[in-house]
């Protein structure tokens, strides 16, 4: 197993993205941190992990990411039931759509408080609870972001400014501590179908062809949380990207898609501009190589 005893606390983890990765870290062995405001969907998600019959332990804790005591109160609790996090991920997040010249104000502060506030205040809370002793296994902070950032799509004003934030915040936390055995990186998903896309209508099995599962997106958290991401830091893994690699490799003939040194060759040829993409994340796709054989 892939995380068996590590303790990864994952917030917005009662449904959507922050769900899925919460049991996708209990089958590989993580004791899971739960944290959103919505109990009854925390029971269901810590019901489903416990379903599986792993043994994992998982501490539910509602708190709203806006609020630092909340917060703060959460990760004690956390660190009380669990012990050092090896891993956390700012994962809460929300949005709205509307003409920014009407835009409710109170909306536009809700959108920044959750998305931007809520990742300060996650790792100001996390912060004296990681464990940060061992620079063969640091510690790992990652947030969700949004391929608004850089797209930018019109009408989601206060949500594009809160994804930018979030990639400026990743890049000055992990110059600052870089001599402390902590990782930050960012997953940035294109459409996926949850409440936050697709409101009640998420999960019908009537997405667009092109929305992704919440689920799979999941290799790429493992991934960020295993030990071949140790010396990781600051990336920006955009789905959309990793997407198109996935696609090529899945057509790629057996011989030129045994690991990323093979594949490498293949991609670089058939499709230079994904590949200049993701060229630096060869061990993410070493990784994704791996779990699919
Ligand atoms: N779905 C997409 O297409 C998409 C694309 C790119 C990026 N993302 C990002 O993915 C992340 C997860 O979103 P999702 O798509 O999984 O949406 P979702 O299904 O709506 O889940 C959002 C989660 O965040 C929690 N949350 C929201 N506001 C909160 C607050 N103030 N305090 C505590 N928890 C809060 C929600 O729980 P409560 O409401 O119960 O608090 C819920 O558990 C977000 O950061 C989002 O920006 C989503």
């Amino acid at each position: 197993m892939l995380l068996k005893g590590k303790n990864i606390v994952i917030t917005g983890s009662g449904r959507g993205i922050g769900k899925a990765i919460a049991i996708a870290c209990a089958k590989e062995g993580a004791n899971i941190g739960l944290t959103s405001r919505t109990i009854e969907e925390l029971n269901e998600t810590k019901k489903e992990i416990e379903d599986l019959g792993i043994g994992v332990k998982v501490i539910i804790k509602p708190a709203d990411i806006t609020k630092f005591q909340e917060i703060m109160e959460a990760f004690m609790t956390f660190h009380d039931e669990l012990g050092p996090f090896n891993g956390v991920i700012a994962n809460a997040g929300y949005s709205r759509m509307w003409t920014t010249h009407e835009f409710l104000n109170e909306k536009f502060s809700e959108i920044m408080d959750t998305n931007v506030l809520g990742v300060f205040y996650t790792f100001k809370a996390a912060y004296p609870h990681l464990k940060k002793d061992d620079k063969n296994d640091k510690a790992r902070f990652i947030i969700t972001g949004s391929e608004a950032y850089p797209n930018a799509p019109p009408k989601f004003t206060a949500y594009v400014a809160s994804k930018y934030a979030v990639v400026g915040m990743q890049k000055a936390m992990a110059l600052e501590y870089k001599k402390e055995n902590i990782t930050f990186n960012m997953i940035l998903p294109t459409q996926v179908d949850t409440r936050a896309l697709r409101g009640k209508k998420a999960g019908d099995g009537n997405k667009p062809e092109h929305v992704l599962n919440p689920w799979d997106l999941n290799d790429y958290y493992l991934f960020l949380l295993s030990e071949s991401a140790n010396r990781i830091d600051n990336a920006l893994i955009f789905t959309y990207d990793i997407n198109e690699a996935k696609k090529l490799l899945f057509e790629a003939p057996s011989g030129n898609k045994e690991n990323w040194e093979v594949f490498k060759e293949y991609f670089k040829e058939k499709a230079p501009k994904s590949y200049d993409k993701v060229k630096n994340l060869g061990k993410l796709i070493d990784f994704i190589i791996n779990r699919t054989q």
